[in-house]
C-alpha cells in the first residue's frame, strides 16, 4: 500500500534508492518515482509501472546526488499516471515529498491553496503536503518547523518523506503508516519496512505516531511531542538472504519451501520436550477471568482466525471470528471479561489496527498475532505474539498463515488448563504440533500439485469445500486460486453447497475437496453430490483414506496427523496448486494486480 523510502549519505544514492524501491514494489506497483538533490537542486523522475521501467528510463541520465526519497505507488486517489506518480514538488520545485497514506482533509485545503495561487499537477491528497511546506518556508520557518506546522494542519494517515533545496537533511512524519529508520556509519536511511534497506544495516529505529524526524549522514533526530528524543536502536534478526529469491523463480515458492523452518521458529521455542506449553511474552495473569475471545483479521489472516477459533471451540473456550473491516464500523458487543486477538501478518493492515482502536475504547483485553516486529499493531495492543515467519515478499500470504495457525494451536493449548473445560486434551494437538515442520516438508517433496494443477487451468470455475478445519483451508486455497491466478474460485463449507451453490455445478466445473480425517465421511457425500452433477473432483486429505480416494478423479495424500493440524498439510498443497496454475498461465505471481501486501486504507 505504497512504500516510501530515503537515503542520505556522503555518497552517491541513486542506485541505492532504486534497489530500495524495488524491495518495497510488494507494497504497491503501480507507478513509481524518486527525487534527489543533486547540488543543482532537486532532480524528480517518476513515471506510471513498475520500478524496473523508472530504472530504464533514468539510465542514460541518472541524476547524481547524496540525498534523495522514493516512491512505489499503490494508488488510492487518482488513477496511476505520470502526474499522479510520488514524488510531489511544490510550485517551486525546491520541495519535494513522498507519502503513504492517506490525507482525508486534502480537499478542503487544496481548495484553499489554489485560491492562493498553487497550481496542482496530479489528482492525489499528498500533493497538498509539499505546497503546504512551501507556504511556511515562504513564512521564513527552516523545513523541519514546516513539516511540522504540516502535519498539525492535515488529518488521516500518513508516513511522509521530504527533501527540499533548503537543506541537506531528510525530513519525515509518521501518523498511522509504518515508517523506520535505518542508521549506519555514515549514511541513514528511511523506509516503510526494513527489507529496503536491510543490505546496509540491520540497526533500526521504529518511529511512533506523532514523530517528526531529521536525517543526516552521521545523524538523525527524533522529535516526539515536540521534543528531541534519544531512542537506541534495535538490531533486525532478519537476515540479508532471507529477503532475497535465493534462486526461486518467485518469492511465492521460496516461502512456501520456507514452511517447514518457519514452523519450526515458531514452535520450537515454544514447546517443551516433556509438550508443555511457553509463551515468553506472556502470563497466565493477563488471561484472568477472561470467559469469550474474538477475533478480528482480514483475508489470509482472517481465515488463520477461522482455523484458531475452532480448535479453541473445541477445548470449551468461546470464540468467534469478525471480519476487521465490519468490526471496526461495527464491533461486537466486548467488555472487561473478553479478549480481542487480532491476526495481522503486516501488522499494519488499516481495518485491524482500527478494530483494536476500537477496543482500546472499551474495557476489553487485547492481543495481537503478528509478524513484523515494532509493526503499528504492536504499538497498540496490549500484548503482542510474534509467529516469526521471517519476511514475507510475496503478496499472497503463504508461510505466514502455516505460522499462524501454528501460533494459535499452541495458544489454544496455553489456554485450555485456565480458560478450557476440565476435560479438553492437547496430547494429540502437541504431538502433531511437533510433528508439523517435518511433516510439512514431506508435503513440500511431493509433486503431485503441479500436475493437478494442468487439469484446473481451463475451467469456466473452481469450488473449494472443507468441513471443520478443512472449511477455513478451503476458503484460504480459493482465496490463494483468484489473488494469483486471476481465474474465478470460490470456497464453500462443504455441507453448504446443496443450499445453493450447487446450481452452479457443471461438467466443467472443478471442485476441491480438502478432507481431515475428521467427519470425512459426511464430505465423502458431499462429493458425491457434485461428482453426481459432473464435475472433476479433486481430494486432498490424509494419505491413508478409502473412502476419500474412492470419490474424487485425483487425490494428493498429505501425511496423517491428528485432524486438527492437517489442514496446514492441505493447504500446502493448496498453495502449490495456486502457484503452479499462475504459473501455467503466466501471471505476476508476486505482484498480483490491484493488490498490495499491506493494506494501510480501510
Ligand atoms: C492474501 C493476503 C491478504 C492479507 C490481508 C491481511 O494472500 O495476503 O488477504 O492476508 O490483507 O493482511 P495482514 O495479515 O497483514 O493483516
Amino acid at each position: 500500500m505504497c512504500g516510501i523510502t530515503g537515503c542520505i549519505s556522503n555518497a552517491d544514492i541513486t542506485s541505492t534508492l532504486m534497489n530500495s524501491l524495488s524491495k518495497l514494489e510488494y507494497r504497491g506497483y503501480d507507478s513509481a518515482g524518486i527525487a534527489v538533490a543533486t547540488g543543482n537542486g532537486l532532480t524528480v523522475a517518476k513515471q506510471a509501472g513498475e520500478t524496473d521501467g523508472l530504472r530504464q528510463s533514468i539510465t542514460a541520465n541518472e541524476p547524481v546526488g547524496m540525498l534523495g526519497i522514493g516512491h512505489t505507488r499503490w494508488s488510492t486517489h487518482g488513477a496511476p499516471t505520470d502526474e499522479n506518480a510520488h514524488p510531489h514538488t511544490d510550485c517551486t520545485g525546491t520541495v519535494a515529498v513522498v507519502h503513504n497514506g492517506i490525507i482525508e482533509n486534502y480537499d478542503g485545503i487544496k481548495s484553499e491553496l489554489q485560491n492562493n495561487g498553487h497550481e496542482f499537477t496530479s489528482e492525489t491528497d499528498t500533493e497538498v503536503v509539499p505546497h503546504l511546506v512551501e507556504q511556511h518556508l515562504k513564512d521564513g520557518v527552516d523545513p523541519l518547523t514546516a513539516l511540522q506546522k504540516v502535519t498539525e494542519r492535515i488529518d488521516g494517515k500518513y508516513a511522509l518523506a521530504m527533501v527540499t533545496t533548503h537543506r541537506d537533511a531528510i525530513y519525515v512524519a509518521r501518523n498511522g503508516s509504518p515508517l523506520v529508520i535505518g542508521v549506519d556509519d555514515s549514511a541513514r536511511y528511511v523506509a516503510s519496512d526494513v527489507p529496503a534497506f536491510l543490505e546496509h544495516t540491520k540497526e533500526v529505529i521504529h518511529l511512533e505516531d506523532g514523530d517528526v524526524a531529521v536525517l543526516e549522514p552521521e545523524t538523525h533526530t527524533v522529535f516526539r511531542d515536540g521534543k528531541s528524543v534519544s531512542l537506541e536502536p534495535t538490531t533486525i534478526t532478519w537476515s540479508t538472504e532471507a529477503a532475497e529469491k535465493q534462486g526461486y523463480d518467485h518469492y511465492m515458492l521460496k516461502e512456501i519451501h520456507e514452511q517447514p523452518d518457519a514452523l519450526a521458529s515458531a514452535i520450537k521455542p515454544r514447546l517443551t520436550s516433556e509438550n508443555a506449553v511457553v509463551f515468553e511474552e506472556l502470563d497466565q495473569s493477563f488471561f484472568a477471568n477472561i470467559d469469550r475471545i474474538e477475533f478480528v483479521a482480514c483475508g489470509t489472516s482472517y481465515h488463520a482466525a477461522l482455523y484458531g477459533c475452532q480448535l479453541l471451540n473445541a477445548r470449551g473456550i468461546p470464540a468467534h471470528v469478525h471480519r476487521a473491516g465490519e468490526f471496526s464500523s461495527y464491533p461486537a458487543a466486548i467488555d472487561e471479561r473478553t479478549l480481542v486477538v487480532a491476526i495481522t501478518q503486516s501488522g499494519e493492515t488499516a481495518d485491524t489496527i482500527e478494530s483494536i482502536h476500537r477496543v482500546n475504547e472499551t474495557d476489553a483485553r487485547s492481543l495481537a498475532v503478528t509478524n513484523v516486529v515494532g509493526s503499528s499493531i504492536e504499538r497498540i495492543a496490549d500484548k503482542t505474539v510474534y509467529i516469526h515467519a521471517g519476511p514475507e515478499i510475496g503478496v499472497a500470504a503463504t508461510k505466514t498463515f502455516s505460522s499462524q495457525v501454528a501460533t494459535l494451536s499452541l495458544l489454544a493449548a496455553y489456554l485450555t488448563p485456565t480458560l478450557g473445560s476440565k476435560t479438553a486434551s492437547n496430547s494429540a494437538l502437541l504431538s502433531s504440533i511437533a510433528e508439523l515442520p517435518t511433516a510439512v516438508d514431506t508435503v513440500l517433496s511431493t509433486a503431485d500439485s503441479e500436475y493437478v494443477a494442468q487439469t484446473l487451468v481451463n475451467r469456466p470455475n473452481r469450488f473449494f469445500i472443507g468441513r471443520g478445519v478443512g472449511y477455513p483451508v478451503a476458503l484460504e486455497g480459493a482465496l490463494k486460486f483468484k489473488e494469483i491466478t486471476y481465474e474465478h474460485a470460490e470456497g464453500f463449507a462443504a455441507g453448504q453447497l446443496k443450499h445453493g451453490p450447487l446450481a452452479l455445478i457443471t461438467p466443467e466445473s472443478a471442485v476441491l475437496v480438502v478432507f481431515t480425517g475428521d467427519h470425512d465421511e459426511k464430505t465423502v457425500s458431499n462429493a458425491h453430490e457434485v461428482r453426481s452433477r459432473g464435475a472433476t473432483v479433486i481430494g486432498i486429505g490424509p494419505d491413508q483414506a478409502d473412502g476419500p480416494r474412492r470419490v474424487c478423479d485425483e487425490y494428493i495424500g498429505v501425511p496423517s496427523l491428528t485432524p486438527e493440524l492437517s489442514g496446514v498439510l492441505t493447504n500446502v498443497q493448496l498453495q502449490l496448486i495456486a502457484y503452479h496454475c499462475a504459473s501455467a498461465l503466466g501471471r505476476s505471481i508476486d505482484r498480483p494486480r490491484n493488490l498490495a501486501k499491506s493494506v494501510t486504507v480501510e
